[in-house]
């Protein structure tokens, strides 16, 4: 009889303890889940980038924007939402919702076609126009003045070399397209709280000494003029 309470008390002890792991287990995903709902349906994770995205959609709010650049389109699509951030949705859906575009640049044809099909999936391209050139070259021929610009082309890797080259080519953009931001242009620069800087290290010292403010630093860095006003 001992024996039978034992063997029952422990069985129940096991299940108890299951039951609690696979609890945490749910829960802590669910804490570390970062949505954008109910803007982006709950089950998209921006994980990193989530806080900052809020802020710009707010901010774009705030301004009217009309006209957003990005540079580096979303290659993998809303599936790439944790890893790369899928922006060209998120804010093409936003310019869906608020009568503006969002112009799209990448140099490889991959990323482009990918992109594509989500746009088209998600019935945004009357809003959102996607190029297939090098950015620093788009950005110097575009015409009209520019709301949001969001800087996440050139890859940086544990490569110094390459990082370098990222580096350079993030401040090669914002050179570019400088002259078409305005006093109430919200810049968003990606992948920078990373060994080495990340891709805003040079842009973001050249746009301090121009007058732009961190507005908000996390993964992603977020720099408004010093001038701005809503
Ligand atoms: C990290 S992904 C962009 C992710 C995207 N912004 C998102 O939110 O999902 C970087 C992209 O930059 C592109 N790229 C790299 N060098 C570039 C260049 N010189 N001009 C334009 N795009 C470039 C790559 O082809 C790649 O598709």
């Amino acid at each position: 009889m001992i024996f039978f309470l034992l063997q029952f008390g422990y069985s129940n002890l096991i299940l108890i303890l299951i039951v609690i792991g696979v609890f945490s287990f749910f829960l802590g995903k669910f804490i570390k889940h970062k949505s954008l709902y109910p803007f982006m349906p709950f089950r998209y994770d921006f994980r990193k980038r989530r806080n900052t995205y809020k802020r710009v959609l707010s901010l774009l709010n705030e301004i009217n924007a009309k006209v957003i650049i990005e540079t580096g389109t979303s290659r993998e699509g809303l599936r790439g939402a944790k890893s790369n951030g899928a922006a060209t949705i998120v804010y093409g859906k936003w310019a869906k919702l608020n009568d503006a575009h969002l112009h799209s640049v990448d140099i490889s044809e991959k990323s482009i076609r990918v992109a594509k099909q989500e746009v088209e999936k998600q019935n945004l391209s009357s809003n959102v126009t996607l190029h297939l050139n090098d950015s620093v070259d788009f950005l110097n021929k575009f015409e009209g003045k520019v709301d949001f610009l969001y800087l996440d082309s050139y890859d940086y890797t544990n490569d110094k070399a390459q990082q370098l080259l990222s580096q350079k080519h993030h401040l090669a953009e914002f050179i570019a397209i400088e002259d078409k931001l305005h006093q109430n242009s919200i810049v968003l620069i990606d992948d920078c709280d990373l060994e080495g800087g990340g891709k805003g290290k040079l842009v973001i010292e050249y746009m301090i000494e121009k007058n732009w403010n961190i507005d908000m630093e996390n993964y992603q860095v977020l720099l408004l003029h010093e001038k701005f006003s809503s």
